[in-house]
């Protein structure tokens, strides 16, 4: 049998990091099985031998040993007399391949449906402003279009998004610090590769987005999940598990995907950490130009008085993610680090597009542009709340973002509401595969952007008819 494998240096830096307490042995057997279940193991490939494994994850022998058998009892692996444990040739029917977020679909991205997440919010008006930009952009173009440019992008873009995250975010950046990036995830990828040394831990948030947490394990960092609760992720927790990680990934204004907001205390007990332990704060502020009520919240940056946050942020979800463009406002003290790296990677953004943003920008079209998205977006998702109003489940109705969290009701599994609410015409993502080491809950992760509130509310109401349909046959 082909044997393949993992792209991943070693078995710690795949498998998070333990409880400390509690059942060890559980929390293994559930780590490999969703590694199994999300193809990061592939069918044939040999786990390491149990002694290696509990060397390595600092664990009793006994309770690899333990986990392995479970595995083997659910059909997961096979033991091979005298040749070790492999991953078995076919998983268990229930394990859901088809949302790994370890392994992106070869055959490109799902159509887009009403509840598919990360959908952009242009609208025609916005559409045509862009179209006039980017005729004149093309008329007289930037220098840095035929002529090498800056690695942290032009000048106009920069100095536009200093001004809007000083007027919008309280953060106070020089135009030296800002970093125009293709989105979060090639800024994250950047800096964790100027910035964190291979198995340097790095504390996620758990459950987390997918996006960031698998990247740095393909970087070889070594993952600290951290609860999360009503106020956000709990530094105390983090501090218990790994005092002197290096780092910390986090969605303080609305958590990724729970929806909850970093409260003060836990903002400063954050930021006095990561002074004390010389950690680096990555504040992911992906959606707060979406916010419904209240004035907007202050983004974790602008109270750090140590240098020791990395803000990103991206136009991904307040325009739309094919622009590929987004950016960091980076400590004084990384510049030149990071400065150096990206002339390596990618040599510089693109200036065409950087040139009609700016000027998006500077002309009030994105103001604009964001309250009307705002509001399109706040009846798209009183239409999917009320949409789903039929259906046997709990609906959070965020204050904040792009999405809201349908949690199951008596446990119901949600690879099966899943499955349903797509017979109706709504997408979602499992809430449930979102969850590291903390127990998994069950729902539904929807989005509400990208459609009219109509489309979006024919789409909640047949997944809350087949839901519910589903309900009353059990
Ligand atoms: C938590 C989070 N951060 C960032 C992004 C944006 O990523 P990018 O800018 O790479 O498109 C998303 C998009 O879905 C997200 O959910």
């Amino acid at each position: 049998m082909q044997k393949h494998q993992t792209n991943f240096p070693d078995w710690s830096a795949l498998i998070p990091v333990l409880p400390a307490g509690g059942p060890r042995r559980d929390a293994l057997q559930a780590e490999l099985r969703r590694l199994i279940e999300t193809r990061v193991l592939l069918p044939g490939q040999k786990l390491p031998p149990s002694r290696e494994l509990a060397q390595r994850l600092k664990l009793a022998r006994g309770a690899v040993v333990a986990a392995y058998e479970q595995l083997a009892a659910d059909g997961f692996v096979e033991a091979r007399l005298g040749a070790g444990t492999y991953v078995a040739a076919q998983v268990p029917e229930n394990a859901d391949q088809k949302t790994a977020p370890q392994a992106p679909a070869k055959t490109g991205p799902t159509p887009p449906v009403p509840g598919k997440l990360g959908s952009g919010t242009v609208d025609d008006k916005t559409l045509r402003d862009l179209r006039g930009l980017f005729r004149e952009a093309l008329m007289r173009p930037p220098p840095g279009f035929l002529h090498y440019g800056d690695p942290f992008g032009e000048l106009p873009l920069r100095r536009e998004i200093a001004d809007y995250l000083r007027a919008t975010r309280g953060i106070r950046a020089e135009v030296d610090q800002v970093m125009i990036t293709s989105g979060t995830q090639s800024a994250l990828s950047l800096i964790a590769r100027a910035l964190l040394p291979t198995e340097s831990r790095i504390w996620v948030e758990d459950p987390c987005y997918p996006q960031a947490r698998n990247l740095f394990r393909s970087l070889g960092l070594t993952i600290i999940p951290v609860p999360v609760d009503q106020d956000g992720l709990d530094p105390a927790a983090g501090i218990a598990a790994a005092p002197e990680a290096e780092a910390v990934y986090i969605t303080p204004s609305h958590q990724y995907p729970l929806g909850t907001t970093l409260s003060m205390p836990r903002r400063l007990a954050l930021l006095d950490w990561a002074h004390r332990a010389g950690a680096w704060i990555i504040e992911d502020d992906y959606d707060s130009e979406f916010r419904f009520t209240g004035p907007p919240l202050a983004a974790l940056h602008g109270i750090d008085r140590a240098g020791r946050v990395i803000y990103l942020g991206t136009f991904s979800k307040a325009l739309a993610p094919g622009l590929r463009l987004g950016y960091a406002v980076l400590p004084a003290a990384v510049v030149e680090t990071v400065y150096r790296l990206r002339d390596l990677t990618d040599r510089y953004p693109n200036p065409l597009i950087e040139t009609v943003l700016a000027r998006f920008l500077a002309e009030g079209h994105y103001a604009a542009h964001l309250r009307r998205a705002r509001k399109r977006c706040k009846m798209a998702r009183d239409a999917l709340v009320e949409g789903l109003a039929a259906a046997p489940l709990d609906v959070s109705i965020p204050e904040q973002g792009l999405h809201l969290i349908a949690s199951a009701r008596n446990d119901a599994s949600d690879t099966e509401l899943q499955r349903l609410a797509q017979e109706g015409g709504l997408a979602s993502r499992r809430l449930s595969e979102l969850f590291i080491q903390a127990p998994a809950r069950q729902g539904l992760v929807i989005g509400y952007s990208g459609f009219v509130a109509d489309e979006v509310s024919t789409a909640a109401l047949g997944a809350a008819r087949a839901i519910a349909a589903w309900r009353k046959r059990q």
